[in-house]
């Protein structure tokens, strides 16, 4: 059986909208965070049973239509060579940022079937614990996204040191978006291997980029990994933040489903995507702490602006936030279930 959310990444019509939520499994949930109580974030991650267990605790709770395999986009770089840790309050930081040509030569080729071996057992132990409609979803970070970590030395504001390296070293930083590029391709199919019915492709901050320099840095980056994902079977979400200016750059680019934030209304980035893609979206994360009535009007404005047409994934147009009440996602997935088209 091929789960619902699986068939409408494909545009096939079905009978209702699937949802689920970007990090639903995170820190708004008091089971998530009394495992966090003991573990650390890598430390859950190096552990397939935990990993399993907090990939679940979502589903068991709100019945989303997919299940997100608990990793993180960074821990590819890990194996790579980069000195990753979460720190408290700032995010990740690397602690050995990329500042020259000679720190990409450094980074070390990996075979994600060896190094992300945990991820992977912890997808086939999901899998066989989810319901068959139910999707499960694979992911891996894009190019730019993850370079930006490498030579940010973390998270950033305006992406400063990885747009001037672009700038400076056009040629170094092409061979560090082509490594990256194939570290991806690779785990996404290892991923679709172990049992991940659809992958989704984060280039969470590609969108601070112009369109001309998304066309001439990214864009050919991006066809080797979307054209990998489909020989091995299954579909991808191609996601971004603030990408209005570069929608039809990121659908040429590929994936069957591209991510919309909340910048633009759905219909009106759904056109620009064009029809023979799907979107997924667009839920301003905030709208989840507003009144429980405004939630509902929100959620129905953008079921009404897809209007039935296959190929809509309803979520957030990025990650819920920590402080979301759990009363909030059962009031939007009890609407989304309630006024999606049959
Ligand atoms: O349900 C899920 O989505 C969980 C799996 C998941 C995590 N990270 C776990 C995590 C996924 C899909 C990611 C992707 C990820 N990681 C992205 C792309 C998505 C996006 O938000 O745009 C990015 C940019 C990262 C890098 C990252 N990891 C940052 C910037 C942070 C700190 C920010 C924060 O919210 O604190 C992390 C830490 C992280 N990864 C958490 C989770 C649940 C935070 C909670 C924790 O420390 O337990």
């Amino acid at each position: 059986m091929t789960p619902l959310l699986a068939r409408v990444c494909r545009r096939e019509p079905v009978g209702r909208t699937p949802v689920w939520l970007m990090r639903q499994a995170g820190r708004y949930l008091p089971e998530y965070r009394a495992v966090r109580q003991k573990l650390s974030l890598l430390e859950i991650c190096a552990r397939p049973d935990v990993t399993a267990e907090v990939t679940l605790q979502p589903i068991r709770r709100f019945d989303f239509d997919a299940a997100i395999i608990f990793a993180d986009i960074l821990l590819p770089l890990v194996p790579m060579g980069a000195e990753l840790r979460f720190a408290r309050d700032e995010g990740p930081v690397i602690d050995n940022a990329i500042t020259c040509a000679a720190d990409i030569d450094r980074l070390r080729a990996i075979v994600p079937a060896e190094s992300l071996a945990p991820t992977l057992s912890a997808l086939r132990l999901v899998r066989t614990a989810l319901s068959p409609d139910t999707a499960l979803i694979g992911f891996a970070g894009a190019p730019f996204t993850l370079a930006s970590y490498l030579i940010e030395g973390g998270s950033s504001r305006r992406f400063t040191l990885t747009k001037s390296f672009m700038y400076n070293e056009p040629a170094a930083f092409d061979r560090l978006m082509q490594k990256l590029a194939r570290v991806t391709a690779e785990y996404l199919v290892a991923q679709i291997r172990a049992g991940a019915d659809v992958v989704q492709v984060f280039d969470s901050w590609v969108g601070w980029l112009g369109p001309d320099d998304y066309a001439r840095f990214v864009k050919p980056h991006m066809p080797a990994i979307f054209d990998a994902v489909r020989a091995a079977g299954a579909p991808a979400i191609h996601f971004g933040v603030g990408t209005p200016g570069l929608l039809e750059g990121m659908r040429d680019a590929g994936g069957d489903v591209i991510g919309l934030d909340w910048r633009c209304s759905l219909d009106e980035g759904w056109r620009r995507v064009g029809p023979d893609r799907g979107v997924q979206g667009n839920l301003d994360p905030v709208v989840l702490l507003a009144p429980h009535d405004e939630i509902t009007r929100r959620t129905r404005d953008i079921l009404h602006r897809a209007a039935g047409r296959p190929g809509h994934i309803f979520n957030l147009g990025h990650g819920i936030l920590p402080e979301t009440p759990l009363e909030a996602v059962q009031t939007l997935v009890g609407s989304v279930r309630e006024y999606s088209p049959r």
